[in-house]
């Protein structure tokens, strides 16, 4: 077993029973099916996220509830975004702008949002969406976040065998 995942053990028991009703979301679960990079889906990848903005959030004195909801449903958009829209000449240019909003209409359509996890949805593209300026701690965070466990998904392969484990780890559900 991975060593992050072994120290980390009892919070990702904490993490699990917080987001439950969204792992376990079937229209959540097809995020799986969805590249985010190469060698990483879109699930694998929001897990990755959510996660480490629940070990910040209890660090750093933020609502871990809000923050690690939010961040679960960041990329909530549900399509792959290296299809190319025929009807459209800059549609896969377009994706960074346009997904934080189709991820908040998915997100309120299947959960109830609060201002917080509303707020990090809509705002995690910033600085590329400069007129969406973050307003909470933990929606800052969350941009910031997602930029660095992008970046480690594609430059580190062992960052890649962590975030498979954590997902196999996190959905391991004891009642299952
Ligand atoms: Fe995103
Ligand atoms: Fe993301």
């Amino acid at each position: 077993m991975h060593k992050r995942i072994e120290k980390n053990a009892a919070s990702i028991r904490t993490f699990r029973i917080m987001t439950k009703d969204i792992l376990t979301n079937d229209t959540f679960r097809t995020l799986d099916s969805y590249e985010h990079h190469r060698y990483i889906s879109i699930l694998e990848h929001s897990i990755h996220v959510s996660f480490l903005s629940y070990l910040l959030a209890k660090r750093l004195s933020v609502d871990p509830y809000s923050m690690t909801r939010g961040a679960l449903l960041h990329d909530f958009y549900l399509y792959d975004w290296h299809d190319r829209n025929p009807e459209s000449k800059t549609g896969i240019q377009l994706h960074g702008f346009k997904h934080p909003k189709i991820a908040l209409n998915n997100a309120k359509n299947h959960f109830d949002i609060n201002a917080v996890e509303t707020d990090i949805i809509e705002k995690h593209m910033w600085p590329l969406t400069l007129h969406k300026l973050p307003k909470y701690k933990a929606s800052m965070l969350v941009v910031w976040v997602d930029k660095y466990c992008s970046f480690r998904e594609i430059v580190d392969r062992e960052t890649r065998n962590y975030v498979k484990q954590l997902v196999l780890e996190v959905y391991s559900f004891g009642d299952r």
